[in-house]
């Protein structure tokens, strides 16, 4: 590794791949690996520091992870995390436990601040701790240098041989000064200069992809959603001319959606990018005519937009390179951070197609977090409305709209959900709820309006809080709030005579309806 790495050994823990956003965040370069990979690996990536995540086992049971001794002789600095902690001092002779009752929550820790660890942090400080099991005697040459009221060994330390243990965990925010304590250990003990900013990243980027791609034709497929305008601008950045863009509009778009992306990326707009704006409207509305399941809706718009831009790609011809949006937890959830020496192509993110032809992809992106790729779009100047959207899903309003898509439905969800949006901005809400949006259902109910009898749709707003989007809360949406939204909506939106608020949290529901 020419950067300045540090890596983080994953044994199971929850945290894994917040334990490396909050080593970024220290400007320190940060990658997850397998506690299966091996030492030769390691010692050929020559990191910085190494650091070890929690897990659900007990280190002392036989088939639970473990590692090799000489991970801690490598003279490399390593911070152990719960889990990691124990299995330090269980591999170097100290000795971990069950405790009689569990560890878990906020809790008070009484630390040294005379360790380099700690140093800066209060002597008195809430962490997080969740450990049934817990160092009872630590290894031989170790100090203990924080505890609480029921933990004898909340941190310990060999500062000689720079290996560090730590009972609780620094990375998630209910540790009041875990990032202080992370950094303690990658920019003191570690000795990391801090390289990893965003506008280094951008110009290093930029340098390669020159290099990989020459004077050959780069493609991206773009969508206005924040990963691959990223992508597309950082290429265009890099090959200019050589990048062609396709926007297909295929009329599932949220309202005015498809000007909006054309204003940025098209001709009148900021880049200087080649841009196709394919309307597809109709042809996409013919083929969901009469499909009502979910699936069968997904995969014709999927499949719809492949043929779209595959007859797009040959227009252009001779396309060498396709870009590609994949960040680093698509790349960490697919399985493909840990042990896989070769990392495989990522085709799928984006539903993006591996057909056309061309020689490579391009994953400009796939090193980075979420929060990194507004960073790098941010530096890159793209506006920030459009770096800090919330998701969409790829098939958009085709699966907010329950049961069988027509242009009719289209329009009204568009215009319920353009309302929703623009209150949810007023009321200073669009920052803390990270995803929310107008759904159509399929109900039609009787209603009454102006004396006369009404047969119309109910549409549904939905508002999620949610970090990873894997589980959710339905927001707490001030009730004038939604009521606003109500009157806007069944008095400016024809066809809607009721509105309905979803409280479903994930599980049990999903955060689309479909
Ligand atoms: P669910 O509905 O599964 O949504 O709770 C979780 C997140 O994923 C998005 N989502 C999709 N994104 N294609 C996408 O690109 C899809 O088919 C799709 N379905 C859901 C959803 O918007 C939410 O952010």
């Amino acid at each position: 590794m020419n950067r300045e790495t540090v890596i983080v050994l994953d044994f199971g823990g929850q945290y894994n791949q917040l334990v490396a956003r909050r080593v970024r965040e220290c400007n320190v370069y940060c990658e997850i690996y397998s506690y299966k990979t091996g030492i030769e690996k390691i010692k050929e990536m020559n990191p910085r520091g190494i650091i070890l995540t929690g897990g659900p086992n007990s280190c002392y049971e036989e088939d639970s992870p473990t590692y090799t001794k000489e991970l801690f002789e490598l003279g490399i600095p390593v911070l152990g995390l719960c889990y990691g902690a124990q299995l330090m001092q269980h591999i170097l002779g100290g000795k971990v436990e069950r405790a009689e009752v569990r560890e878990y929550g906020k809790t008070e820790v009484f630390v040294d601040t005379t360790s380099e660890l700690f140093s800066n942090v209060s002597p008195t400080t809430t962490c997080w701790m969740s450990h049934f099991d817990y160092i009872s005697q630590t290894a031989p040459g170790f100090r203990v240098t924080a505890h609480t009221a029921d933990c004898p060994v909340a941190a310990a330390e060999n500062a000689n041989l720079q290996l560090y243990a730590i009972q609780f965990h620094p990375e998630v925010l209910h540790t009041k000064e875990g990032t202080k304590m992370l950094y303690n250990f990658v920019r003191s003990v570690c000795g990391c200069a801090g390289d990893w900013k965003m506008d280094s990243f951008v110009e290093q980027s930029v340098r390669a992809i020159r290099e990989k791609v020459g004077d050959g034709k780069v493609l991206c497929a773009l969508s206005g959603g924040v990963d691959s305008s990223v992508a597309a601008v950082l290429l265009s950045k890099a090959v200019g001319d050589q990048l062609t863009c396709v926007f297909v509009d295929q009329g599932l778009l949220r309202k005015n959606e498809g000007d909006e992306v054309e204003a940025v990326f098209g001709p009148e707009g900021n880049y200087d990018l080649n841009f196709i704006r394919v309307n597809a409207q109709e042809r996409f509305y013919q083929k969901l005519a009469g499909v009502s399941e979910p699936e069968a809706k997904r995969k014709i718009i999927g499949e719809e937009f492949i043929r779209v831009f595959e007859e797009e790609a040959k227009k252009i011809g001779a396309v060498d390179f396709l870009v590609q949006g994949t960040i680093y937890p698509d790349v960490v959830e697919s399985g493909l951070g840990g042990e896989s020496a070769v990392i495989k192509s990522h085709h799928n993110v984006g539903g993006l197609p591996d057909y056309v032809d061309f020689k490579e992809i391009i994953e400009p992106l796939r090193d980075l977090f979420k929060d990194e790729v507004r960073k790098a779009g941010l530096e890159l100047g793209i506006p920030e409305y459009l770096v800090y959207r919330q998701p969409f899903p790829g098939p958009g309003l085709g699966i907010r709209i329950i049961g069988e898509v027509t242009a009719e439905k289209v329009r009204i969800v568009q215009d319920a959900d353009a309302i929703y949006r623009e209150e949810i901005a007023k009321a200073g809400l669009d920052q803390e709820i990270n995803q929310y949006f107008a759904a159509l259902t399929n109900m039609r109910s009787v209603g009454v309006m102006g004396d006369e009898r009404t047969y119309d749709y109910a549409v549904a707003l939905r508002a999620v809080k949610t970090i990873d989007f894997m589980t959710a809360e339905a927001a707490e949406i001030p009730f004038e709030v939604l009521n606003r939204v109500m009157n806007r909506i069944i008095n400016e939106v024809k066809g809607v005579n009721r509105v309905m608020y979803d409280l479903t949290s994930k599980p049990p529901g999903t955060i689309e309806f479909e």
